[in-house]
């Protein structure tokens, strides 16, 4: 995206109807960075079974998963929740975001941070939001501090990129 270009950017809820562009979503920025989970391969999931991952996910108490648009159409980021259905581990929802590249530095990750605070409060469960960083990852330690997240730990070999661990830092938000 040029500097100047003007776009206009929507945060939703993602609808089962959005499982296609999700799962090429993860298919795109799997292969331009080294910091997620997975590589070019993306999620690896079937449309239907993310179809109804998605239909499950709807109206959850605390599980969500909101998207990022471009003029209504394009998908470029997305923030998820995910929390267990226990009531002793109901509280604690674990942060996952990606955008694509061409749209980092555009503030729209702080955006998706900022909407899942408030989607975490809103929820009057979720009471820490929690997610494990590469130790290389800059940018995003810096995004995480710059929200209030506090490091808790620095996890050996919490990762293999490339055939070599790399440490993971343990970062949390407390919802009060
Ligand atoms: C991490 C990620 C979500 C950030 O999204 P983004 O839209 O670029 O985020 P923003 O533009 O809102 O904010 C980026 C911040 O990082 C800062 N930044 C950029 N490069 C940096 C670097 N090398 N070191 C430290 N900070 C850096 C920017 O200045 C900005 O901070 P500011 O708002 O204080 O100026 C995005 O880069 C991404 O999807 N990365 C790949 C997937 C990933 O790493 N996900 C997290 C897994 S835990």
């Amino acid at each position: 995206m040029r500097k100047r270009e003007k776009v206009e950017l929507m945060i939703r809820e993602a609808i089962p109807a959005d499982a296609k562009d999700i799962l090429a979503f993860s298919r795109k920025t799997g292969a331009e960075t080294p910091f997620l989970a997975y590589g070019p391969e993306g999620l690896e999931l079937s449309e239907a079974f993310e179809e109804m991952y998605l239909e499950d996910l709807m109206g959850n108490r605390n599980n969500v998963m909101l998207i990022a648009t471009i003029n209504n159409k394009e998908l470029i980021g997305l923030a998820s929740v995910g929390a267990s259905d226990k009531p002793k581990l109901e509280h604690i929802g674990e942060v996952g975001i990606t955008v694509e590249k061409e749209y980092w530095g555009f503030g729209i990750g702080t955006v998706l941070m900022e909407e899942i605070e408030t989607w975490a409060i809103e929820t009057g469960i979720i009471r820490r939001l929690e997610l494990t960083v590469h130790g290389g990852n800059e940018r995003a330690i810096h995004l995480y501090e710059k929200m209030g997240y506090q490091k808790e730990a620095v996890m050996p070999r919490a990762m293999k990129v490339n055939d070599a661990f790399v440490d993971g830092v343990l970062m949390s938000l407390m919802i009060d």
